[in-house]
């Protein structure tokens, strides 16, 4: 048991990024509903989760953590589920085929709602207007009254939420991601593109594995490891008392889990070592991940470990770097050093995403998908030198056919991007860019490999 923790500790320390709700009152009895409410993971799939990030601790598998920045109320669909969790097979299959090594699948999805921001409010017209929060708290739209937080919202998301990972469990125990439909993933807007027909030969070849195991007298068709994978699900614990509502007491172990999703992570900006965020995480017994910035010494790391991993547990700590394309070498290098020598146990992940983003000339926030490759070639040439396991990589993405990030095979450009900016937070990659970023991080990692 974590020492003077209770799921209500955070309250008393200075917390971040918390809506002004108007009605404190009606904030309570939506939270009452959700803590009656069942738990939307249970304690010993998170558990499972964090066996297999041990072994991508140990440098033995590797993680994809991927999905949306922030889940919509109003894009959510069964398409868009299926079609985000197809590219996010997709690219595991590339992966490991690449590697050789298990990947350990974790979406941004079924509870990524929740969105901190540079700055309360946004200037609208003349009017400074409340900054949207993500549709757990607020609307979008860019009128005072939309922005208004809606406790209702926080019962709506529980719902999505429980629908969401219902669908994915469908999906991934129920015969879609059985290997022997591994053409089936590569959709006509993917298979399309260079890095679709690169899949669709590599695709031929898992046929041909697989035909060839049959023919030797094994029974493909029963092996469950062969027809269904495991799709754990994640988000930044932003919002303490939704997160609080969910942690519930497990009764095998006597654990406190946040129930919410399997694994939760806290942000670059509410990471402070003595602020809610990180007081809440150090008491449940969920694998965390915490994002490290730019900022960050090997010092404030070692302080991070030793709160959130006391007990150096493997597989319960994963540092999710983000410092940008130009900084992340020089930046993640001494802390490689500081948490190698320190001999904590943590798996290291590249978030290519939150350090690269810039406006473009037309106004849209935006990425390039050159730069978001260039960051993980800087983490894993940090990783090289410092002989320390490249573990894992971050990214928002979509399934979908949209124009967000610039870059990749159709060499998008700014002006392309108002055709299908659809995303309700920070630019996504498509479904075509996805999956030629996970060939190039395989051999990116692949050739480190040969040369180490
Ligand atoms: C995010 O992951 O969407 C995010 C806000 O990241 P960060 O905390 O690293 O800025
Ligand atoms: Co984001």
């Amino acid at each position: 048991m974590v020492k003077d923790w209770s799921p209500d500790s955070w309250r008393d320390r200075p917390i971040k990024q918390q809506p002004a709700w108007p009605d404190l009152a009606d904030l309570d009895r939506a939270l009452k509903q959700i803590s009656a409410y069942p738990p939307l993971v249970f304690a010993g799939e998170a558990r499972s989760l964090q066996t297999s990030l041990a072994k991508v601790a140990a440098g033995n598998a590797f993680l994809l953590q991927a999905g949306d920045c922030a889940e919509s109320f109003e894009d959510f669909s069964a398409d868009n589920i299926r079609e985000k969790l197809r590219v996010i097979l997709q690219m595991a299959i590339v992966l490991t085929y690449s590697m050789g090594v298990p990947v350990v699948k974790v979406g941004r999805m079924a509870g990524q709602f929740a969105k901190p921001r540079s700055a309360d409010y946004e200037r609208i017209g003349d009017d400074d207007i409340p900054s949207f929060r993500g549709h757990i708290v607020n609307a979008q739209g860019p009128t005072a009254a939309a922005r208004v937080p809606t406790p209702e919202r926080l019962v709506q998301a529980y719902h999505q939420s429980a629908s969401t990972l219902n669908l994915v469990r469908a999906f991934t125990k129920g015969g879609f991601a059985a290997l022997d439909r591994v053409h089936a993933w590569n959709q006509e807007f993917v298979a399309s593109s260079p890095a679709g027909q690169r899949y669709e030969q590599l695709a031929r070849e898992i046929d041909r594995a697989l035909r060839f195991m049959r023919a030797t007298g094994m029974d493909t068709e029963s092996n469950a490891s062969l027809r269904e994978v495991d799709v754990y699900t994640s988000h930044e614990a932003l919002l303490l008392s939704y997160e609080e509502a969910l942690t519930r007491r497990d009764s095998t172990t006597g654990t406190w889990y946040d129930c919410s999703a399997h694994m939760v992570w806290v942000g670059e900006r509410t990471r402070e070592l003595d602020g809610a965020h990180v007081e809440f995480l150090r008491g449940v017994g969920n694998p965390i991940g915490c994002k490290v910035g730019p900022t960050m010494s090997g010092e404030d790391v070692i302080q991070i470990c030793e709160l959130l991993n006391p007990a150096r547990i493997p597989g319960r700590l994963t540092l999710i770097t983000r410092m940008g394309a130009d900084h992340i070498e020089s930046g993640l290098r001494p802390l490689l050093s500081a948490v190698k020598d320190s001999g904590h146990p943590v798996v290291w992940a590249c978030d290519p995403m939150h350090g690269n983003t810039y406006t473009s000339v037309h106004g849209h926030k935006t990425r390039d998908l050159e730069s978001i490759i260039g960051e993980i070639e800087g983490f894993v040439r940090a990783h090289r030198a410092e002989g320390t396991w490249p573990g894992g990589i971050h990214v928002e993405l979509t399934g979908e056919d949209v124009t967000e990030c610039i870059g990749g095979a159709d060499k998008l450009i700014d002006s392309d991007l108002a055709a299908r900016y659809e995303t309700v937070c920070d630019p996504r990659l498509n479904g075509r860019q996805s999956l030629e970023l996970a060939f190039r991080t395989a051999e990116l990692i692949r050739s480190g490999d040969q040369a180490g």
